[in-house]
């Protein structure tokens, strides 16, 4: 919960806006950071997860990579400080101007999920007379045991290349002459919470798959595991920072590796979800036939994660956190105030009593929140407050002064 003080700050600013805590962000990154090192792990943050300029710029300045998905994210990571040669690039499906975009910054490495796409970015690497650094993102046939629309390392998903193409994979890659074999990538899913269970036993599929292409003539220099660390939604207070020490730890138990051979792992939600909050206002109480509604001014379109995946995000009223009386409590359907029955943030959420004008607070938003928000229903886009810049937000507008 926030600070009295700094709620009474977060009351002037127009809402619905994402509130950025740049300690925690920073206290978060600096502890991976430094975990990294002792551990010997390289960490790309996956650009996707949030692209806010500033973020990426604390992030690059520590010394990390970027895992982009697409050719503005590389851009944009490019901008943002990452130098290319540590930026790493994914996805099914790269435009022939995206792979261009890759080859002429000389990115760190492609990682390619089809025969065909090695096929062309040898091709165009020959054209204009470069070499690609190309990894291969492999479906290793994991389930990560997270939601079906976040789980991506199973045969049934679009993603990696899988066994029964390893053959000829090795056999592509031995002969295209503009490409270096850069090594082997894997990312199974998103928000994992059976950290140990799930990420050894991801290792242990990747140990006996590096070894395979090493007995079959390529050297494999990088494993990139991907990312896909869980974080605490129900309780960000109790745990803001994710559980970094144990992934690390199932990693470095787990892992066969060489002296030589790089181990890259790819957070994005972990390292951003829990430093972002979205700040909302009651516009309405309304009492329905058997509920009682209360009618937010952010919606679905400015996080779109509990419609799309019925994910949970904890809510918290905080006007009535401040006043000094004992709250009754009431259940109430929290909703937003888009045009679809999906626009619901909470169903039957106990709040102390609620009443227009309250200032709520949507937590553990930082990841895949403002990066998914649209402009459905021709919403404005809700803008980004920082905790260290809160006097220079955009005022809220009185209509009755
Ligand atoms: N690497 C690759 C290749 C990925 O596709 C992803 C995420 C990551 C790394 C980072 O995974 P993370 O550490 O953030 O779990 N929109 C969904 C999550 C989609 C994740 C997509 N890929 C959500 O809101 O839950």
């Amino acid at each position: 919960m926030l600070d009295i003080n700094t709620i009474e700050k977060l009351d002037r600013i127009a809402t619905p806006f994402y509130y950025y805590d740049m300690e925690l962000l920073r206290k978060t990154v600096d502890f991976v950071a430094d975990l990294a090192e002792r551990h010997n792990i390289k960490v790309h943050y996956a650009v996707k997860a949030n692209v806010e300029r500033r973020i990426l710029e604390y992030i690059s300045s520590k010394g990390f990579g970027a895992d982009c998905v697409s050719g503005n994210e590389v851009l944009h990571a490019h901008s943002c400080g990452f130098p290319a040669e540590k930026i790493v690039y994914a996805g099914v499906g790269k435009t022939d101007k995206e792979i261009y975009n890759g080859l002429k910054l000389g990115i760190e490495a492609f990682n390619c999920e089809s025969l065909q796409e090695i096929y062309v970015i040898n091709e165009m690497a020959r054209v204009y007379g470069l070499k690609a650094n190309v990894s291969v993102r492999i479906n290793p046939d994991i389930d990560a045991h997270t939601h079906k629309y976040v789980t991506t390392g199973l045969y049934e998903n679009k993603f990696g290349i899988s066994q029964h193409e390893f053959d000829k994979l090795i056999d592509i890659i031995k002969k295209s002459e503009h490409i270096n074999f850069y090594g082997l990538h894997f990312h199974i899913g998103s928000q994992i919470t059976r950290v140990s269970e799930v990420f050894a036993l991801e290792c242990c599929r990747v140990n006996d798959i590096v070894a395979y292409f090493e007995r079959n003539g390529l050297k494999v220099d990088n494993i990139n595991l991907g990312g896909g660390l869980g974080v605490d939604y129900d309780d960000p207070d109790e745990n803001p920072i994710a559980d970094f020490e144990t992934w690390f730890e199932t990693i470095n138990a787990n892992i066969v590796r060489r002296e030589d051979q790089n181990v890259h792992i790819e957070p994005g939600r972990s390292l951003v979800a829990q430093c972002a909050t979205l700040i909302s206002r009651v516009l309405f109480v309304k009492s329905g036939e058997t509920k009682n509604f209360l009618i937010m001014d952010a919606g679905m379109n400015d996080l779109i994660r509990p419609a799309l995946y019925g994910a949970y995000h904890k809510i918290e009223n905080l006007s009535a956190a401040q006043r000094t009386f004992f709250p009754t409590h009431q259940a109430y359907d929290i909703v937003g105030p888009v045009c679809e029955s999906s626009d619901v943030w909470g169903a039957g959420r106990l709040l102390p009593l609620s009443v227009r004008g309250d200032l709520m607070a949507i937590r553990s938003t930082g990841a895949y929140g403002q990066v998914m928000a649209s402009r459905y229903n021709m919403k404005d886009l809700a803008p980004s407050v920082f905790s260290d810049t809160l006097d220079e937000a955009p005022q809220v507008v009185d209509y009755f002064a």
